[in-house]
Order: C-alpha cells, then structure tokens, then sequence
C-alpha cells in the first residue's frame, strides 16, 4: 500500500440535553447582580456587536477541531442555549470540517465573547485556556468582511471551493424560524450568501481545480511513487457527495477502476450509471478490511460520526493523511490564489458597505418603537380623559368616533417624522440624514431616558429563566 488518505474523520458526540442545560444556565444568575449594581446604564451607551468567535483550519489542528464541532441537526438548540446567555442576541453557527465558527449579535463584547468561548469549552470538554489559544475573535466590520471571504472561498484551504457557498446557504436554511437567529444574523448570512455568488460569477476564482477532494485526489497522487492512478488500485470508502467527487477527480487523473464501499448499494449503482466508463466495484463495510488490505491508496469520506477506519486497520507502511494536509497541495499555487483573491475583494468591499448600511438602518428601528409609544401613551390618556368628562351618556358610536379621531390625528402627525426614519430603499434619503433625524427625535422628545433598550432585555432574560 503506497499511501492512504483519511481526510475526514468522525466527530465526538454530542452532550446529553442534561449536560446542556446546565451550561446553558450556568452564568445566568449574573444578570440579577448585572443589574444591581446598575451597570446596565453603562451598557446602553454601548451598541450591540456582531462578533464572530471561530477556530478554524488556520488556527487550530482538525483535532480541536473535531471536538468543538456542533452536528447540523443541533444547531438550532445551540442557538437558543447561546440567546439565553445573559449578553447574547442572535446567533448562528457554522460549523464544517474546515471550521467551527460562532456568530453573534452581543450586548456587551467583552461579557458576550467571555460567556460563549465558556460555553463551548463547557460542551466540547477543551479547557478555555486551551480554546483560547486556537480561537480567533473579530468583530463589527471585521466579523461582517470575514464570513463574506468565507462565503466566496477565500479564506478557504481551496480556494474558491464552492461547497463553503452550500454550506453558508444551509446556515440560513436551518436557521429560519428559529429565534435567535434573527433579523441582524441572517441579514448578514443572506448578505453573504450574495458576496459568494457574486465573487462566483463575476471573478475568476471557481475556474481550475477547486474543491477539497480534488485537493485530496492531487495529495494522493503526488504520493504515489509511479505519480498515475492508471495502474494504482483505489478504494473509495463512502458514496455520498464527497465520495463522488473524490470519484469524479479520479476519473479525471486517468483512474479507470476503482472499489467503493458504502452501506447501501443504490448510491455506488448510481454512480456507476453516471460514470459509464470506468469500473466501480461495490463492496459493503463487511469487506471493508479486505478491500483496505488490497488498495494502494484509500479515501474515506463519510459523515459517520464515529471513525469506521482506524489506524490499526492499516499497514504500518502506509502514509495517513487529514484534511489538514492539504495545504501541501495548496500551498503550490499561491500566485494565483492571490491575484484571485484581490479580484474578489473588490466586491467584498461593495457589500460590506452596503451591509453597514443596512445594519446601520436598523438603528433607527428603537427610536420608531419608542416614539409610537410615547405618542400612543398621551393619545390614550387624553382620550379616557374626555371619555370620563362626557360620563355615562355616550353611545358605543360616539365613543369609537372619538377613539378614530384620536387615533387619525395621532397617524396623521407621526406620519411625518416617521418618513424621516426609516431607511427601507423606497427613498433616496442618506443614512447620514435619517441618523441625524433619529437622534434630534430621541433629543426633542427626551425618549433615551425611557427604560434603557439593555435593562428591558436583560429583564426579559431573568424572567425566562425564572420560569
Ligand atoms: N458536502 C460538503 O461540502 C463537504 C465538504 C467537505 C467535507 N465534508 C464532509 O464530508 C463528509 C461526507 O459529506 P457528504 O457531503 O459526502 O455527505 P452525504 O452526501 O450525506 O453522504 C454521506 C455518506 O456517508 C455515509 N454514512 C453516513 N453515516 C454513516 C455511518 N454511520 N456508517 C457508514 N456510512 C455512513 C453515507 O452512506 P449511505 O449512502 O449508506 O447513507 C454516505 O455515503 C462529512 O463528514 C462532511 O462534513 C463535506
């Protein structure tokens, strides 16, 4: 056996919903001592972030990886655990095996990055310390430009892959309707979604040889001593997406026969009608030793959550490879990698800016709230004055005339002003000017000294988590 490729191993399992819960309510007792101690009028002059805390395939090996992995099929729990910490909003995760990135809307960056990296070091087992060594933190800006390079390829070990692009796309997919993944994190996730297609089609980056497996059929290749797949006999272990890609790349090196084990047959007959000229032999995981024991080169890519190929399964001689070895192939073309990239940074850039914008928008959004609700607090009051002025006399008629009078006066004259405030496209009013506007209205009408947006969310927490 001349080399074998184990690019994709298992994950560890998950935490049972008892383990969970306690690291969800772990820090949620702070929130009464948060408010106590009356800091929560210092949060208010702070504006919620967004924060990206991620440990990926340039910080931290594929065994840290592994362990901080999150299976899509928990994503959506990991979103509410992660809104019930006390400085988190909206969240959302991306985890794939090139990364296991945490994106947040926080309160308070300091207290919102401190409660989830403890969070995961609570579900994963790694100690904070060690976490803390492999994760990166950006935020604002920053956060915003680096999911839109990874949503275009860019931060990608291939560049320009484009199963990233799927793969962000299936973040909002399993995202919708599941509160916490709001308005700002799937506002930035579908603003990405539009980076990655744009860089795909307007720039040179998906051209050539870009996806991990063909990466992993390049790595192999150059390992074998007679550099050809013609001769080289090949087991294929897993038939789903990855497996026929990593076929499709054989089949293109020149590969004409090749063994492939998987659970069901269906998948491997299908692939055999799809490549017509090359023979696929279909084994079960039964056979799995034997065909191992008579293949010069293996890939494994199942999404098995347990290793199902172990170091013992192979001969001493044998090479093993991970995802992580990949940068061998890579680091080959890295001229071209960064002419590609400076082409798509351009429309990187253009986004990010119009996200700012749209992000910044939403700011106004509070003062609409409040604003309504200061006019709607004196258009009830004034109205129960007259009613109880007028007594008992007054017909039910004459009572909605006076309440839609009340009511048409009140629209009519917000009507206005709330034109100034809102920044949906429909107009071609700059963002300069509807933030000016928002902050003259917070100003004339005092409404910044109501309840502070912070205290009344931090309330909702405690009373949640006292139910
Ligand atoms: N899709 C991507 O963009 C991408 C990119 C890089 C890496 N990956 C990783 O590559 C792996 C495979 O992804 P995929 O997209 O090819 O998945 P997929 O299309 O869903 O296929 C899954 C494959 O794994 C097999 N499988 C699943 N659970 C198994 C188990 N417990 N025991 C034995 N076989 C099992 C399936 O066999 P059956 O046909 O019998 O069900 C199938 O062959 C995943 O770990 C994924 O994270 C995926």
């Amino acid at each position: 056996m001349a080399a074998a490729c184990e690019w994709l191993r298992g994950r560890l399992p998950w935490p049972n919903n008892a383990e969970r819960t306690s690291a969800a309510s772990f820090s949620k007792s702070s929130a009464l001592e948060l408010l106590k101690t009356s800091s929560a009028d210092r949060y208010t002059k702070e504006r919620s972030s967004i924060v990206v805390i991620g440990l990926n395939v340039h910080t931290a090996p594929v065994e840290i990886r592994e362990k901080l992995a999150i299976p899509e099929a928990q994503w959506s729990q990991a979103i509410g655990e992660l809104c019930a910490l006390n400085h988190i909003e909206e969240a959302a995760v991306l985890s794939t095996c090139n990364r296991m990135e945490i994106y947040l809307v926080a309160l308070s960056q300091h207290r919102g990055v401190k409660e989830v990296t403890e969070w995961m070091s609570k579900l994963s087992g790694v100690p904070v310390s060690e976490l803390s060594k492999h994760r990166f933190l950006l935020y604002n800006k920053d956060a915003t430009q680096h999911l839109f390079e990874v949503a275009a390829g860019l931060d990608s070990l291939v560049l320009g892959e484009g199963q990233i692009l799927a793969q962000v796309k299936h973040v909002v997919k399993v995202g919708q309707g599941v509160p916490g993944f709001d308005r700002k994190i799937s506002g930035l996730f579908k603003h990405a979604i539009t980076v990655g297609k744009r860089v795909r089609t307007e720039t040179n980056i998906a051209s050539g040889s870009v996806s991990v497996s063909s990466a992993a059929v390049e790595l192999a290749l150059m390992k074998l001593p007679e550099h050809s797949y013609a001769t080289a006999r090949v087991l294929v272990i897993g038939a789903g997406k990855m497996g026929k890609l990593v076929i499709k790349h054989l089949v293109a090196k020149g590969c004409r026969e090749m063994v492939v084990v998987n659970r069901s047959e269906d998948r491997v007959s299908a692939l055999r009608v799809e490549f017509k000229d090359v023979e696929i032999i279909y084994k079960s995981f039964s056979d799995m030793q034997a065909s191992a024991g008579e293949a010069d080169v293996i890939f494994t890519c199942t999404a098995s959550e347990t290793p199902l190929f172990l170091k013992e399964h192979i001969l001493q001689t044998a090479c093993v490879y991970n995802v992580d070895d990949l940068k061998e192939v890579v680091a080959a073309n890295k001229e071209d990698r960064l002419r590609k990239a400076m082409e798509a940074q351009t429309i990187i850039i253009e986004e990010l800016n119009k996200f700012e914008a749209w992000k910044d928008s939403l700011e106004t959004v509070p003062t609409i709230k409040k604003f309504r609700a200061y006019a709607e607090r004196i258009r009830a009051s004034e109205v129960d004055k007259c009613l109880s002025k007028m007594g008992d006399d007054i017909s039910k008629k004459q009572q909605k005339a006076i309440y839609d009078l009340s009511m048409g006066i009140v629209n009519k004259l917000l009507h206005g002003p709330m034109q100034h405030l809102r920044c949906d496209g429909s107009d071609n009013r700059p963002l300069s000017e509807i933030l000016e506007n928002m902050n003259a209205i917070n100003r004339m009408f005092d409404l910044e000294t109501d309840i502070s947006m912070l205290e009344e969310k931090i309330r909702a927490k405690m009373e949640r988590s006292q139910n």
